[in-house]
C-alpha cells in the first residue's frame, strides 16, 4: 500500500431508499474521494460513517435509528482505541427531522439533507473539527452542476450499468407522499449536463444507463435544437452516443406519459422494452383521494398505447394497500385492475402514515389486520404474474447486457431486456458485451440461459 493511502481517511456509506439515493451516494463517494477519502466496506475502519437515508415509510426511517445505535458502539470502541468516528445522516430522513436527529442520536455529529451535496467535504471538515452540523437549505443553485465530474477511473468501479438523475424533486403533492417535502421542488438538470455526463460514463465503461427522477417523465428542457424537449427527445439524443447500448429510465407518473416518450419506445432499438408506471390503487375514488390526477380508465389507456407501440414491453408498478377510506370494493377493484393489466413484476406495499402529509390526518385509516391481509392477496397475484412472465421467456432467443460474476464460480450474470437477471456461463463473454443467448429455465426471480 502506497504512503498516501495508508494515511488516508476511510469512509463507510450505507445507501438505503431508492435509486436516487444510489446515485447521490456514488456522488458524494466520488466527490469524498477527490478530497483525499478511501471507500471502505469494513465500518470499524470508518474514521467517516454516512448513512444516506430514506423517510418513505415509517420502517425504513426507524431502520436508521437502530443502526445508528450499532455503529455508536464501534464508535465508542475506536474512540477508546484512541480513533474518532464522525457519523453522518444525509439523504431524505436528514431533510424530515434535521436536528431532531441529534437530539434523538447524540452519536450523529452531521446531518445533511440532499439539497446540500455539493458542500459535503466541507460540511465533513467542520463536523471532524467538532461543529454540530445541521444543513437542510434548499439551495437556488444545483448540487449537480458543482459536484466533481466522476472519473473514469471510478465509473470503471461502478461496473457497466449506472444510473443518471436528470430530473430531481416532486410538484405533484399525492397525499401520501413525503417526496416534495424531503426532495423539494421538480428541477430539471440540462440537456448539455446530462449528455456529458453520460458521455463520461461511456467513456468509463458503461454501458447501459438508467435515467432517475422522482417523476422522471416530467423531465424537461432546451433542446439542442433549441425547442423545448420532453424525455422521448432526451433519449432519441442520447441514443447517438456510440457504445451506449441500452437506456432505461424511472419512475413514471402516467399523467406525464407523453406522445414524444411513447414514441420513443417504438422507435429506439437501444430503449429497453420495459415501462415501470405506478398507479398505486385501482380504485377512481382512492386515486383522487391520493390526489394522482387520473383515472384508471386513462391509465388503461395508456397502457394500451405503449402496449401497441412496442409490443411484448413488460409492465411494472407500484401499489399501496390500505390508504385512508379504502373499502373491501376499492381492493377489488386494485386486484381487477391488475389481472387486466397483467404486471410483469411489482411493489406493493403498506400505506404508512407520514407526518406532514394530508393522508396522515385523514379519517378512517385503515387497520393494520386488514393491511396484512390485503397486501398478501396482492403480492400472492402479482408473485403469480411475475412467475407467468418469467415462464414466457423460456425457448425465447434474446440479447443480454453481462454485467458481473455471479454468486458461483464459472457465472456470470447478464440482465435481459426486461430488467430480469439472467445467469449464464462466462465462457460467454465479458461483463460490458452484449450476447445473444436462449433462455432455457425460469424461477421468479431470475432466469438461466445459454449460447443461441
Ligand atoms: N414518484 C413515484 C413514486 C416514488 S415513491 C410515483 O409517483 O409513482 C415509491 C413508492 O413508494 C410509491 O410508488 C408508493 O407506492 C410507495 N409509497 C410512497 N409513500 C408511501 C407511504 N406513505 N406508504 C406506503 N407506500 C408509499
Ligand atoms: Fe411522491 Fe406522488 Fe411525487 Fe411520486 S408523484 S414522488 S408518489 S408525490
Ligand atoms: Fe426514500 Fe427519499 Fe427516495 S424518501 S424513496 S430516499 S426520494
Amino acid at each position: 500500500m502506497s504512503e498516501q493511502l495508508a494515511n488516508s481517511k476511510k469512509v463507510f456509506l450505507k445507501t438505503y431508499g431508492c435509486q436516487m439515493n444510489v446515485y447521490d451516494s456514488s456522488r458524494m463517494q466520488d466527490a469524498l474521494e477527490q478530497d483525499g477519502y478511501v471507500a471502505t466496506s469494513a465500518i470499524e475502519d470508518a474514521d467517516l460513517v454516512l448513512l444516506n437515508t430514506c423517510h418513505i415509510r415509517e420502517k425504513a426511517a426507524e431502520k436508521v435509528y437502530s443502526d445508528i445505535g450499532r455503529i455508536r458502539q464501534i464508535k465508542e470502541a475506536r474512540a477508546e482505541a484512541g480513533k474518532s468516528m464522525t457519523i453522518g445522516v444525509t439523504g431524505c430522513v436528514a431533510q424530515a427531522e434535521g436536528a431532531e436527529i441529534i437530539a434523538r442520536a447524540p452519536a450523529v455529529n452531521l446531518v445533511a439533507g440532499p439539497q446540500t451535496y455539493h458542500h459535503l467535504p466541507d460540511l465533513v471538515r467542520r463536523a471532524r473539527e467538532g461543529e454540530r452540523v445541521v444543513e437542510t437549505e434548499f439551495e437556488i443553485e444545483e448540487k449537480f452542476e458543482q459536484l466533481p465530474a466522476a472519473t473514469s477511473t471510478q465509473h470503471r468501479a461502478r461496473g457497466v450499468a449506472a444510473f443518471l438523475t436528470v430530473q430531481e424533486g416532486c410538484d405533484k403533492f399525492c397525499t401520501f407522499c413525503v417526496v416534495p417535502y424531503t426532495r423539494g421542488a421538480e428541477v430539471s438538470r440540462s440537456v448539455e449536463q446530462i449528455m456529458d455526463e453520460a458521455r463520461g460514463m461511456v467513456a468509463g465503461g458503461v454501458r447501459e444507463i438508467t435515467l432517475l427522477g422522482q417523476n422522471v417523465n416530467a423531465w424537461h428542457g432546451t433542446g439542442a435544437d433549441g425547442r423545448e424537449w420532453g424525455l422521448g427527445e432526451l433519449l432519441f439524443e442520447l441514443s447517438s452516443i456510440p457504445e451506449l447500448e441500452r437506456l432505461r429510465y424511472t419512475t413514471s407518473h402516467p399523467v406525464d406519459m407523453d406522445e414524444g416518450l411513447i414514441d420513443a419506445h417504438r422507435k429506439l432499438q437501444c430503449l429497453m422494452p420495459y415501462l415501470h408506471l405506478p398507479v398505486q390503487s385501482g380504485s377512481n375514488k382512492i386515486l383522487k383521494a391520493m390526489n394522482r390526477h387520473h383515472t384508471i380508465a386513462e391509465y388503461l389507456a395508456i397502457i394500451e398505447r405503449v402496449r401497441e407501440a412496442r409490443p411484448g414491453i413488460a409492465i411494472s408498478g407500484d401499489f399501496i394497500v390500505g390508504f385512508p377510506g379504502e373499502t373491501d370494493k376499492d381492493f377489488e377493484e386494485t386486484l381487477a385492475l391488475v389481472r387486466e393489466v397483467n404486471y410483469a413484476s411489482a411493489f406493493s406495499f403498506k400505506y404508512s402514515q407520514r407526518p406532514g402529509t394530508p393522508g396522515a390526518d385523514m379519517e378512517a385509516q385503515v387497520l393494520e389486520s386488514v393491511k396484512n391481509e390485503r397486501l398478501q392477496r396482492l403480492q400472492a397475484l402479482l408473485n403469480e404474474q411475475q412467475e407467468s412472465f418469467n415462464k414466457t421467456c423460456v425457448g425465447k432467443t434474446v440479447d443480454i447486457l453481462l454485467e458481473k460474476q455471479g454468486k458461483r464460480q464459472g457465472q456470470l450474470i447478464g440482465r435481459s431486456p426486461w430488467l430480469q437477471s439472467v445467469i449464464v456461463d462466462d465462457t460467454l463473454g465479458a461483463p460490458g458485451e452484449v450476447v445473444r443467448v436462449k433462455i432455457t429455465t425460469a424461477a421468479p426471480n431470475s432466469l438461466t440461459a445459454v449460447a443461441a
